[in-house]
C-alpha cells in the first residue's frame, strides 16, 4: 500500500512532493523518494526510513525541477533500503509504483536478452526497464507506456516521468487507487485525495484499466483499450475528513473494490514474493511446533475469519483449534492447556468482549497474539505479539476488506505453522503461497460479477428470509453472507452448514425462500450440490456461487449461477467472500438503507 504523488508545476516541486507524501505516510513509511527533471535530466533523492529523512536530504541537496514524482514505500519485493526505494530510474524514465507486478521475473528474463539488467530487488524496476526499451526502440512516451501496461499482470498504480519531457507525466491504474488533481496552470496526481488536498480539491478518480497523459494544460484519460474516456471531475471534501469515498457511492463499495490491493498488501507482509515462501516478520514468543492448542476468540465478522482459520490450522498444521465468540468465551472461563496460544482477531482492536477474553487468557498464562488493523489499539498493546492486517482504515460499518485481509494473514500463519510442525513440505508451501499471490488478480475478476449480482439483488431485496449454505471452510463464508445481508439490508438471513439442512432448517424452504449456496469446486462440492438438490426439490430459489468446474455438475433447478474464477481450494474461501459482499451491498442499495451506517450498529464495539 505505497503512496504515489506527482506534480506538473510552474515552480520547484520537490518540497511540495514531500509535503504531499506526508499525508500518504499511512500507506507506507519504510523509505521514500522523489525525482524531478532538472534541465530535462532526471534527478533523484531517496532515503530509507521515515519521510523526515528524505526531507533532511532535500534540505542538504535541494532540487530545482518544476515537474516531479514521489513515493512513500511499504516494501513488498526487496528490503526497505535506499537502493530499493522508488522512484526507479533509467537513463530514459523514472517510475513510481504502488502494488505488485506478478510477472516481473518473466519480464526481467526477457529484458536481460537485450542487456537490460536490474539494479534492485524490486518488481517495479521491470516496469522502468520495459518502458525504457520501448523508448529506445523508437516508441514515443505514450506508446512506450501503453505497450508496457499491456505487458503487466498484477495490481498497480504507476506514474512515469520521461527524460527530456518537462511537461509530461503518465499515470496508470489497475487495482490500486490513483486520482488526477486539477490546479491553476498546474496538474497533480496522487494515491488519494488527502495527498493533493493542499494543492487542489478538484479531482478525477481513474478507473481500473485507465491511463492518463498529464500536461500543464490538462489530462487525457484513456481506458484499457486506449479509447479516450471522460471521468467525472468532483470536488473532494478531504480537507475536512481523513478519508473519502473516491468515486464510489458508499465507503462499503470503495472498500469492497479495494480488496485486490489490500489483500496484496497484507500478503506482502506475510510472504516473500521472491522466494514464494511464508516470511513471518514478527518475533514470535512461542514456537508453532511446541503449541498444544490454538484458542481463537473474536466477534462478528472477525469471528468468522477465525472460523475459516480453524479449518486451515487443523488441516495444514494438525494443530487443535478451539474457537468461540468472545462474548461467550469470556464467561465460560474454559480450562486452557499449558503452552497454548490464544489468538484474538479484531479490526478495531477495541472490541470489549474480545479484550476481556484476551485478559482472561493472559491471566491463565497463555501466549497471547492479536490480529488487528489498528496497531495502536488496546488489544494490540496488551498482546505478546501483534500480527497486522494492512488494509487501511475501514470506514463502512459492515466489515469487508478487513475480513479478506484477516483471512490472508491467517492463511499465511497456518502455512508457517504447518511448516514448523512438519506437516507441510517446502513444495506444498510454495504451492500454497503461489495460490495466495494469485488472489489479487482472482479477486479483481470476481468483482466483475457485479452487474449480474445487481440483477439478483433486485429480486433478493423482495425476500423476507434468506438461507445461506456452505460446507467446510465455505460454512463460515455462508454465515458471513447472512451476517452482511442482515446488518445492511435488515433482511432476515441465516448461514447453515449444508449438511445440517435436513436436520431442521429445510422445513423453512418453500417457493418464496431464496437459498444462496456457496460451493466453489473443491473436495466437498459434490456433497454440497446434493444438499442443494434437496432444496431445489422443495421449490427453493437457488443462487449458486461456484466456479466453471462446479457449474458443470450443477444439475436442475438452479435460478442463478454466479461464476467466480477457479482457484485452489485453500484460498477459495477468501475469493468466495467477494460475491456475498456484493450481494449484500446491492440488496441494501436497492432497499435504500443507510449502507455505511446501518441502524443500531457501530464500527467499534467498546461495550460488552
Ligand atoms: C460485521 C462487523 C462486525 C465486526 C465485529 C468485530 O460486518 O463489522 O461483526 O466484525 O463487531 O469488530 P472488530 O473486528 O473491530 O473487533
Amino acid at each position: 500500500m505505497c503512496g504515489i504523488v506527482g506534480i506538473v508545476g510552474n515552480e520547484p516541486v520537490a518540497v511540495r512532493l514531500v509535503d504531499a507524501l506526508k499525508r500518504l505516510e499511512y500507506r507506507g513509511y519504510d523509505s521514500a523518494g522523489v525525482a524531478t527533471l532538472q534541465g530535462g535530466k532526471i534527478a533523484r533523492r531517496r532515503a530509507e526510513g521515515k519521510l523526515v529523512n528524505l526531507a533532511q536530504k532535500l534540505d542538504a541537496e535541494p532540487m530545482s525541477g518544476q515537474i516531479g514524482i514521489g513515493h512513500t514505500r511499504w516494501a513488498t519485493h526487496g528490503a526497505p533500503t535506499e537502493g530499493n526505494a522508488h522512484p526507479h530510474v533509467t537513463d530514459r524514465v523514472a517510475v513510481v509504483h504502488n502494488g505488485i507486478i506478478e510477472n516481473y521475473r518473466e519480464m526481467l528474463l526477457d529484458l536481460a536478452k537485450d542487456g537490460y539488467l536490474p539494479d534492485t530487488q524490486t518488481d517495479t524496476e521491470a516496469v522502468a526497464l520495459w518502458a525504457s526499451r520501448e523508448l529506445a526502440n523508437g516508441a514515443d512516451p505514450e506508446q512506450a507506456v501503453s505497450r508496457t501496461l499491456k505487458k503487466l499482470r498484477g495490481a498497480f498504480a504507476l506514474a512515469f516521468m520521461v527524460h527530456g519531457r518537462e511537461d509530461l507525466l503518465i499515470a496508470a491504474r489497475h487495482g490500486a487507487p490513483l486520482a488526477i488533481g486539477y490546479g491553476n496552470g498546474e496538474m497533480y496526481l496522487g494515491s488519494d485525495a488527502m495527498a493533493m488536498a493542499p494543492f487542489t480539491s478538484r479531482l478525477s478518480y481513474l478507473e481500473d484499466g485507465d491511463w492518463a497523459v498529464i500536461t500543464h494544460s490538462g489530462v487525457t484519460i484513456r481506458d484499457r483499450s486506449d479509447a479516450i474516456v471522460e471521468r467525472d471531475q468532483l470536488v473532494s471534501l478531504t480537507s475536512a475528513a481523513m478519508v473519502d469515498k473516491g468515486n464510489h457511492r458508499h465507503f462499503m463499495a470503495k472498500e469492497i473494490y479495494e480488496q485486490p490491493e489490500t489483500i496484496g498488501h497484507t500478503l506482502s507482509h506475510y510472504v516473500d514474493m521472491g522466494t514464494e515462501r511464508v516470511a513471518i516478520r514478527e518475533a514470535l514468543p512461542f514456537n508453532f511446533a511446541d503449541l498444544s492448542r490454538l484458542t481463537i476468540s473474536a466477534c462478528g465478522t472477525a469471528y468468522l475469519a477465525g472460523a475459516v482459520a480453524k479449518y486451515w490450522f487443523e488441516r495444514y498444521a494438525r494443530l487443535p483449534v478451539d474457537i468461540d465468540v468472545a462474548s461467550e468465551f469470556r464467561y465460560r472461563e474454559p480450562p486452557l492447556e499449558k503452552n497454548g496460544l490464544s489468538l484474538f482477531i479484531s479490526q478495531s482492536g477495541e472490541t470489549a468482549d474480545t479484550l476481556a477474553a484476551l485478559r482472561y487468557c493472559a491471566s491463565q498464562g497463555q501466549h497471547v497474539a492479536a490480529l488487528v488493523n489498528t496497531l495502536e489499539s488496546t488489544i494490540a498493546r496488551e498482546s505478546d505479539v501483534v500480527f497486522p492486517i494492512l488494509c487501511g482504515p475501514e470506514i463502512g460499518v459492515a466489515s469487508t476488506k478487513a475480513l479478506t485481509a484477516q483471512l490472508t494473514a491467517l492463511a499465511s500463519l497456518a502455512i508457517a505453522a504447518g511448516r514448523a510442525r512438519g506437516v507441510l513440505s517446502a513444495e506444498q508451501e510454495t504451492d500454497m503461497v503461489q495460490a495466495l499471490i494469485g488472489l489479487p488478480t482472482a479477486v479483481s475478476a470476481a468483482l466483475g460479477t457485479e452487474d449480474q449480482i445487481m440483477e439478483i439483488a433486485k429480486r433478493l431485496s423482495k425476500a423476507k428470509d434468506v438461507l445461506y449454505l456452505g460446507r467446510g471452510p465455505m460454512f463460515p463464508i455462508a454465515m458471513e453472507g447472512a451476517l452482511k445481508l442482515k446488518e445492511i439490508s435488515y433482511i432476515h438471513a441465516e448461514g447453515y452448514a449444508a449438511g445440517e439442512l435436513k436436520h431442521g432448517p429445510i422445513a423453512l424452504v418453500d417457493e418464496a425462500m431464496p437459498v444462496i449456496v456457496v460451493a466453489p469446486s473443491d473436495e466437498l462440492v459434490d456433497k454440497t450440490l446434493s444438499n442443494m438438490q434437496e432444496v431445489a426439490a422443495r421449490g427453493g430459489k437457488i443462487i449458486l456461487i461456484t466456479d466453471a468446474q462446479g457449474a458443470e455438475t450443477v444439475g436442475q433447478g438452479v435460478a442463478d449461477v454466479i461464476l467466480i474464477p477457479h482457484v485452489s481450494s485453500f484460498v477459495a474461501p477468501i475469493l468466495a467472500t467477494i460475491p456475498v459482499q456484493l450481494l449484500a451491498y446491492h440488496t441494501a442499495v436497492f432497499m435504500g438503507t443507510d449502507v455505511d451506517q446501518p441502524r443500531n450498529l457501530a464500527k467499534s464495539v467498546t461495550v460488552e
